[in-house]
């Protein structure tokens, strides 16, 4: 099959984000990118979505802010990062050389902050946006506006009216109810919806008697969380018309196929890129074997294709 038709089988319009693939790399598991380009051909990546970005540079939370669980890991970086001018003045003209799309997520401490946000990212090379509502590991701002689908709505709209860009809200498993909350962001003007962020988790030390996060609690993701995810996706895609990324735990090309079964248009690979920095591309070779396995010829074709109720 020619490379061409390879790369036709998988590609994907995300609310207007045209990608090459559906496999994208998760917020604050790549870097920006770039940090990847001697050893990974980043133009092989469906979207670069960058590393949560604030108004003002943070450095994050202090002490131990990664610790490895069973089939999984937990982290509270708290969001450390340059902040949007560093990111607008150097990162966005070097990811300028490559041909991906880029996808800038934003955490606010207040709603206002994500209108600013969006207003200065809506310039060249920027592909759209992902409303980080969901980060577990700060204090103000992030998961306190994922667990309430007022607050929630109040950060979209506030977005949606600051920028022209493709607006893709990430929601928070912390909640009871993920349906209702995925129905209060597209209600108020969600392009897409990514699913999910970090499980709120906790580690101690049983000879120090401590938390073994500085943060005492952290984010846990990587293949424990799947199924969590799988299942969110499901009643989720049951329960909105907006397109679904799906991620959580996504390791191989059979688990982002699950995800695509499940409803997800495109996915997100995140704690696996620890693991092998070619996951992405290599998930998405994958799925293209599947699909021609299964005498398919396009991923859109296995979309929310999961048999419920059948035998
Ligand atoms: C070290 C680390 C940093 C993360 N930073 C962010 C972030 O800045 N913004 C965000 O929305 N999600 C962040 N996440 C969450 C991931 O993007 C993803 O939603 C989550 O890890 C589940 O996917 P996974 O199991 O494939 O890692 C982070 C996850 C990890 C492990």
């Amino acid at each position: 099959m020619a490379a061409d038709s390879c790369l036709n089988m998988l590609s994907v319009d995300l609310a207007g984000i045209k990608m090459k693939t559906p496999v994208m790399t998760a917020s604050g598991t790549f870097g920006f990118g770039m940090e990847y380009s001697d050893f990974v051909d980043i133009n092989k990546i469906g979207a670069v979505v960058v590393k949560g970005t604030t108004l003002t540079p943070r450095s994050g939370n202090s002490g131990v802010r990664i610790a490895e669980t069973p089939a999984g890991m937990l982290n509270s970086i708290g969001l450390e990062n340059p902040g949007v001018d560093e990111f607008l003045n150097h990162t966005l003209p070097a990811l300028a050389d490559y041909d991906v799309p880029v996808i800038v997520n934003i955490a606010g401490n207040t709603v206002e902050e994500y209108g600013e946000l969006a207003k200065r990212l809506e310039v060249k090379g920027v592909a759209g946006l992902e409303l980080n509502i969901s980060c577990p590991n700060v204090k103000q701002g992030g998961i306190a506006f994922g667990t309430n689908c007022d607050s929630a709505a109040s950060v979209v709209k506030m977005v949606k009216s600051s920028t022209s860009l493709p607006v893709i809200v990430k929601l928070s498993p912390n909640v009871t109810d993920i349906v209702e909350m995925a129905k209060a962001v597209e209600a108020a003007g969600a392009d897409a919806i990514a699913l999910i962020n970090t499980l709120l988790g906790m580690a101690i030390n049983i000879h120090t008697w401590q938390p073994v996060l500085g943060n005492v609690v952290g984010g846990l993701s990587g293949p424990a969380v799947k199924p969590v995810a799988v299942r969110m996706v499901w009643q989720v895609a049951n329960a909105v018309k907006v397109p679904i990324v799906g991620m959580g735990g996504i390791m191989t090309a059979e688990d982002a196929v699950e995800f695509i079964l499940a409803g997800a248009s495109a996915v997100a690979v995140g704690t696996a890129n620890f693991v092998n920095p070619h996951a992405a591309m290599e998930i998405a070779d994958g799925i293209k074997d599947y699909l021609a396995k299964k005498g398919l010829s396009h991923v859109s074709q296995l979309v929310g294709q999961v048999k419920v109720g059948e035998k």
